[in-house]
């Protein structure tokens, strides 16, 4: 059954704004990878991993600097699992699109360096707390080396939009 739904995603690369940012996916810019019995999408374009490391700086909501890193190919997802990173409620649909936890928020160099969002991505950021203009979500940016030393915020609060109540409301600080 999730053939289908690949396929359906597969075939959606109309770009369009949302946002005021202008989607600039195009085919080849979206990849599907089978972990155990999970689909993870991901938009970015996903270097071979490798044990290279990229510096990455997480500033908290309470403005708590943490200095971590990834291998080259992680997600920022990823990295927030692999280094055990005490950040409440993030990425609560591990990377399948469905939550919008792994909320960050880019400087903007980083943001335009990054490029093509897929639609999937932009329907869920509409719906992360505190949506800024260089908002991406950590389970779609993935490290590569030009990325040393990146620095992220991460929100004040989370939607997780798999727990919205049929009046769409969410849990948020
Ligand atoms: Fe749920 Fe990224 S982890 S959308």
């Amino acid at each position: 059954m999730w053939t289908v739904s690949v396929a359906r995603r597969l075939l959606r690369f109309n770009p369009r704004l949302s946002n005021g940012r202008a989607a600039t996916a195009a085919p080849g810019d979206f990849t599907c990878n089978m972990v155990g019995s999970k689909v993870l999408f991901s938009s970015c374009a996903r270097p071979l991993r490798s044990e290279e490391r990229v510096m990455v700086h997480f500033i908290s909501c309470n403005g708590e600097k943490i200095t971590t890193s990834g291998a080259t190919g992680d997600s920022l997802l990823d990295v927030v699992v692999n280094q055990k990173l005490d950040i409440p409620g993030f990425g609560a649909c591990e990377g399948t699109l469905a939550c919008s936890t792994c909320h960050v928020i880019l400087e903007q160099g980083v943001y335009d360096q990054l490029g093509h969002i897929v639609d999937e991505e932009l329907d869920m950021l509409d719906l992360a707390y505190g949506l800024t203009d260089t908002s991406r979500l950590g389970c779609q940016v993935c490290l590569s080396k030009s990325l040393d030393g990146l620095t992220l915020q991460v929100p004040e609060g989370v939607n997780d939009m798999r727990h919205a109540d049929d009046t769409g409301s969410t849990s948020s600080p």
